[in-house]
């Protein structure tokens, strides 16, 4: 494109080169191409073989369990927990083994599930598997950011592990109820840093290893930790990033204000940074690889109450405080591992990969506890999708034989982008399931998903759910019913989804309006870690009696949900509601547009206008006569009504390193305020907001 010869070759990461290079080199596929005509009509069935074999085969048996998970969550979910050890039985109360108050007029809100139980989650996803006779099965495969670094762990080795860190953490003085932050990058370390916090009963706060010192540190001053969990340094495709310097600097700050961490336990991650060129605090920093081997690799197990804090996951909310999500244990394990068994139709053998890091609310329920506590074998993947070249995904799946691949949508858009040969050259015989997860799959992006990438035998679970919801809420269970490309399909066992209208009214059959929850889910968050009142007021207030997700939602003839997009996101034009999404899912449509991003922005006479931010495919010009194409595009899609008031070419959307397009910095952007754009330390590349910036008006 213009811009990319334009920016100086220096400017330029070496992992950015490598992707130019290779997409020159390669077809670009449109995205026209995987045109879904009409999506609400496209019903795509599991195969016969895949029936055959399916652990909720029919939609006969799937309706008859969701009924009664519904009807009567306490037998449904007691007889599920039961499959897990306990050390001591949950209270039951009158048949209930549960207590919730959704409704914000009868008093405070509270959910609580399976009180009074004694468990250990660490004990459930690692030694009741070693103690069944499982010791010498893999647990996890590790794979390197780069090609040929790898290792292999089974479950006896990684209880092992984790005993060693929960004793080096117990000497230390951490005990039940103590925050531990780990701000590490996808080692092995990094989850057994998490399990090992759960075996001694410490609530583990994983700040992803991409954020800032400041908001590392802004983490820190909120839940005080004694202990500080990091590793010097970590590629990230040709990326070095020196995280022990900003660790440096956020216990700096917090130090300043108030708090200084004791101890920082560093990992020596030498494949990055030499040990003898990192920083170092005498009295405060310790080596990991000095301390941890040494320690017994026997640890006593801290049993827990069900209701216990197992975990706090900080995440974005409408202001800049960040909020501190809190997951208790019991039910956390429960739903977590039920969730991951039947959206993925998991049973033992198979080799499951998601793509996510830990640092999301995705790597805890889906890459560490969920598998684990089924006995699942991962694959932790340290680098990114596209390096050192976008075939780099599916000559992994061909390495261990992955069976579930579970990726982003963004994920799969840029490697659809990169055309079809990266993905053919590899078998990909072994996947025979997908799932997709984080924003809405653009019908056109399931499409080449499905057809190229599992070869159109692979269901597809695309998953909704969010930080506070813990696990899945609507996700196909791939056996029981057909699939619409695009859609999330139906409420998982026991949750009760409910659109409202703006006045909090229940709206009935085939219709459009506010994501609610009707009723407590076992792993529902409890509060916003020291601030309940938020926790009420940004959840509970809106729509009384509900739990308000903050997405739109439309639910079409048949009862498939489909998702479109924050409501921060839905865009009213004349009064007209149009999600972000749909007019994404439009403009990718244009066989020239690989990726759009859309934003509102005030508008004088509609109150909003629509604000497109396009990416092209590899080689093609942005022009005037492209820009009519795309708004045209929109307006047969969707309606005149929804026709982009502005196009804006973008080489590149600015997106996070879990790659979530960052729609606050793309608003900024859009309506001028160009100084106001906040931090964007977190971004994969920073630089691409200058370049949008640039190109505003162009
Ligand atoms: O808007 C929804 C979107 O991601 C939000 C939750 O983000 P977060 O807490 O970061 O969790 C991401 C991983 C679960 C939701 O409010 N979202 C997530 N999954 C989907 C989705 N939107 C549409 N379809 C999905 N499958």
């Amino acid at each position: 494109g213009r811009l990319q010869s334009a920016a100086s070759e220096a400017e330029l990461t070496k992992i950015q080169q490598v992707e130019a290079h290779f997409q020159q080199e390669t077809q670009a596929v449109s995205a026209g191409q995987y045109v879904v005509e009409d999506a609400e009509h496209t019903l795509v069935e599991p195969s016969d073989e895949f029936r055959k074999t399916a652990l909720i085969p029919s939609l006969e048996k799937y309706d008859a369990l969701y009924k009664e998970s519904v009807k009567d969550p306490d037998a449904f979910w007691s007889r599920i927990a039961s499959e897990f050890y306990w050390k001591e039985k949950w209270e039951v109360n009158d048949g209930k083994i549960h207590t919730e108050n959704f409704d914000i007029r009868e008093g405070p809100i509270k959910v609580e599930w399976f009180k009074g139980g004694k468990t250990n989650i660490c004990y459930n996803a690692l030694d009741r598997h070693v103690e069944a006779g499982r010791a010498s099965d893999i647990a996890m495969y590790w794979e390197g950011n780069e090609p040929g670094y790898d290792s292999t762990v089974t479950f006896g080795q990684l209880l092992e592990l984790v005993c060693q860190v929960a004793n080096y953490l117990r000497s230390l003085g951490v005990k039940k109820g103590d925050a531990v932050v780990i701000y590490m990058p996808m080692l092995v370390e990094l989850p057994v840093a998490m399990l090992a916090c759960a075996r001694i009963g410490a609530i583990h706060s994983v700040v992803f290893a991409g954020f800032s010192a400041d908001s590392l540190a802004q983490r820190i001053l909120d839940c005080k930790p004694k202990v500080v969990l990091t590793a010097n340094g970590v590629m990230r495709g040709a990326k070095l990033i020196n995280l022990k310097s900003i660790v440096d600097d956020a216990l700096a700050q917090t130090k300043k204000q108030g708090h200084a961490v004791e101890t920082c336990l560093v990992y020596g991650n030498e494949v990055a940074t030499k040990k003898e060129e990192t920083a170092w605090v005498g009295e405060r920093d310790v080596w990991w690889q000095d301390v941890i081997p040494s320690q017994a690799s026997r640890s006593e197990v801290e049993w827990v109450d069900a209701e216990d804090p197992l975990f706090l996951l900080y995440t974005s909310g409408s202001t800049g405080k960040p909020k501190g999500v809190l997951h208790t244990t019991g039910g956390y394990m429960v739903y977590t591992a039920t969730t991951f068994k039947h959206a993925f139709d998991y049973r033992p053998g198979d080799i499951y990969w998601c793509t996510a890091d830990c640092g999301w609310i995705t790597g805890h329920s889906y890459l560490t506890y969920g598998p684990l506590l089924n006995g699942a074998t991962v694959v932790n993947f340290e680098g990114v999708p596209t390096y050192p070249d976008a075939g780099r995904c599916w000559e992994i799946v061909d390495k261990y034989k992955v069976t579930i691949f579970y990726t982003a949508p963004t994920a799969i858009r840029s490697l659809m982008r990169a055309g079809d040969e990266p993905v053919k050259k590899h078998s990909r015989k072994s996947l025979r399931m997908l799932g997709s997860v984080g924003e809405p799959i653009n019908p056109a992006a399931w499409k080449w998903y499905y057809e190229v990438v599992g070869d159109s035998r692979c269901p597809i679970s695309d998953t909704w759910w969010q930080t506070e919801t813990g696990g899945f809420m609507i996700t196909p269970v791939p056996g029981a019913f057909a699939l619409k490309p695009g859609s999330a399909t139906f409420p998982f066992f026991g949750v009760q989804p409910a659109i409202v209208d703006e006045n909090g009214k229940e709206l009935e059959g085939e219709c459009s309006g506010y994501l609610c929850i009707k009723a407590s889910w076992p792993s529902a968050f409890r509060t916003l870690f020291g601030d309940h009142s938020r926790y009420e007021t940004t959840y509970f207030a809106p729509f009384k009696g509900f739990y308000f997700s903050g997405d739109g939602c439309h639910r079409d003839k048949d009862g498939y949900y489909w998702l479109t997009g924050r409501v921060d996101d839905v865009i009213n034009v004349s009064g007209h509601r149009i999600g972000s999404a749909e007019v994404e899912s439009a403009l990718v449509l244009h066989p020239q547009c690989a990726e759009a991003a859309v934003v509102g922005y005030d508008h004088d006479v509609k109150g909003q206008g629509i604000y497109a931010f396009v990416t092209l495919v590899e080689g093609v010009d942005y022009s005037e006569e492209l820009r009519k194409a795309l708004v045209a595009k929109v307006r047969s899609q969707i309606g005149p009504f929804a026709a982009p008031d502005v196009i804006h070419w973008a080489p590149g959307l600015p997106k996070t390193r879990s790659g979530k397009i960052m729609r606050r910095i793309l608003r900024k952007i859009a309506a001028n305020q160009i100084d106001e754009l906040g931090d964007v330390s977190t971004l994969a590349d920073p630089g691409v907001v200058e370049q949008l910036i640039e190109l505003k008006g162009k």
